[in-house]
């Protein structure tokens, strides 16, 4: 067995020979264990492994691997609706189902097209929404996802994100501190100063025109731009200014979906209902599965043949969802994610009065992000990347995220106790002890 035939093209992170996954760990192959705070990018929500997950697909692999959605009706994807009609608001009761997230972005946005007869989609800065040539050209977090790609489909058109910590208005009026402090409040804080609803309104009227503005799609807490958490404000504007232009807002909740937040799904901290959840990786304990869930009257819009594909739904991976939705239901996980994420959250605060390169420390549940900088507050991608390479020396496996890779993001799956979640702050502390030396 040699890596030298694996493709370049993964930028892997860690080069740990794994051998299986148990619970929060992850176990190479010399018996070594890691805590997995990367949750396989936030995939791994029920724990590696979980026996009743891994149950039902050995049962469901027995019986159907592959029941082609277009030629007959498996059963597993009726449960599977079932399922999500119960976790989900009401008004999205009807779902197309697909294998990845990026497969989800795109088919909402073609969704969105045909339902509304226009082209446009307004997307976010700092978005992270897939690899294919239009999720692409709607993923703005680096540049390094476009390089050498150019040019990408048309029709896109990027407005910022309330990302207070980094708020061009906020860095004229509040010092760092401040604007750590307001970037911690959030979502309830209701200071934001409204610049990035502005530049909404401002490209609505520049660039975009509403009646050629299909879709405004959106991460609710943003992922790979930086684990940065909006304040509601700012997302019950969208909605009120979708409503206003027949535009159709469109959630993103492949990162933030079951029970990564502290809710099953990051919209329930923002009081609004969006028109279309596109959500994938927790869904199926990583078997691979992703959805899109739409309000029925938006979805009819979608004739039939105008979209699909092979394997979506695969019906092992249907199952694999049925087992996890109930196992993140009756298991409490979700509470357990807001539990855990605000004991965290707690000893992360506590280490930032210690360490001031961690300038920012925000989050919602078990989904977050600490921002290191340097003594004149610049990015520090270098300390950044010593911090997590001394983690996983001592067995803690991290994750790094944001636009100038200085954000340490926290994803433990959602079964992590509250002994590992102190056992992963002691070695954070260390590791913070000798990096900054
Ligand atoms: C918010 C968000 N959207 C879309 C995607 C793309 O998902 P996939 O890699 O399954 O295509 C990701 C993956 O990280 C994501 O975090």
């Amino acid at each position: 067995m040699s890596k030298e035939h694996l493709s370049t093209v993964w930028a892997r992170a860690f080069d740990i020979p794994v051998e299986r996954g148990e619970g929060p760990y992850l176990i190479d192959t010399q018996g070594r264990r890691y805590l997995d705070f990367t949750c396989g990018i936030a995939v791994s929500n029920t724990g590696h492994a979980h026996p009743r997950v891994v149950r039902a697909i050995q049962e469901q692999a027995a019986k159907l691997i592959h029941g082609q959605i277009g030629v007959v009706t498996p059963q597993p994807v009726l449960q599977l609706t079932d399922e999500l009609r119960q976790i989900l608001p009401p008004a999205l009761d009807t779902y197309f189902f697909a294998n990845s997230g990026a497969e989800a972005v795109e088919a909402a946005v073609k969704l969105a097209r045909q339902a509304t007869g226009r082209t446009n989609v307004i997307v976010f800065e700092g978005s992270f929404h897939g690899r294919t040539y239009m999720t692409m050209a709607m993923t703005t977090s680096k540049n390094s996802y476009r390089l050498r790609y150019q040019p990408l489909p048309a029709g896109v058109f990027v407005a910022p994100y309330a990302y207070c910590y980094h708020c061009p208005v906020a860095r004229r009026t509040l010092s760092p501190a401040e604007r750590a402090r307001l970037s911690a409040s959030q979502p309830e804080g209701d200071a934001c100063c409204g610049y990035a609803i502005d530049q909404v309104q401002y490209l609505l009227k520049t660039q975009t025109a509403p009646q050629e503005t299909a879709a405004m799609v959106i991460e609710p807490v943003l992922g790979e731009g930086g684990y940065v958490v909006p304040p509601r404000s700012f997302i019950q504007a969208l909605r009120r200014i979708c409503d206003e232009h027949g535009i159709l807002l469109v959630f993103d909740e492949i990162q933030t979906g079951f029970g990564r937040t502290g809710k099953f799904f990051a919209l329930e901290h923002f009081g609004i209902v969006p028109d279309i959840v596109a959500m994938a990786k927790g869904i199926a304990s990583g078997m691979p599965l992703s959805c899109v869930a739409a309000r029925r009257d938006i979805m009819s819009k979608w004739t039939a043949g105008a979209h699909g594909g092979t394997y979506g739904p695969n019906v092992v991976s249907a199952a694999a969802a049925v087992e996890t939705i109930r196992v993140l239901r009756e298991e409490n996980l979700v509470e357990n994610s807001a539990a855990r994420g605000a004991q965290l959250m707690r000893g992360l605060r506590e280490l930032q009065q210690q360490f001031p390169v961690l300038g920012d420390v925000r989050g919602l549940g078990s989904m977050i992000g600490v921002e290191l900088v340097d003594a004149t507050g610049a990015p520090d991608k270098a300390l950044t990347d010593r911090l997590t390479r001394l983690c996983a020396d001592h067995n803690l496996l991290l994750l790094t995220c944001g636009t100038y890779g200085n954000v340490i993001r926290w994803i433990p799956p959602l079964v992590v106790s509250e002994q590992q979640i102190d056992e992963a702050l002691n070695i954070f502390a260390a590791a913070l002890d000798q990096a900054t030396a």
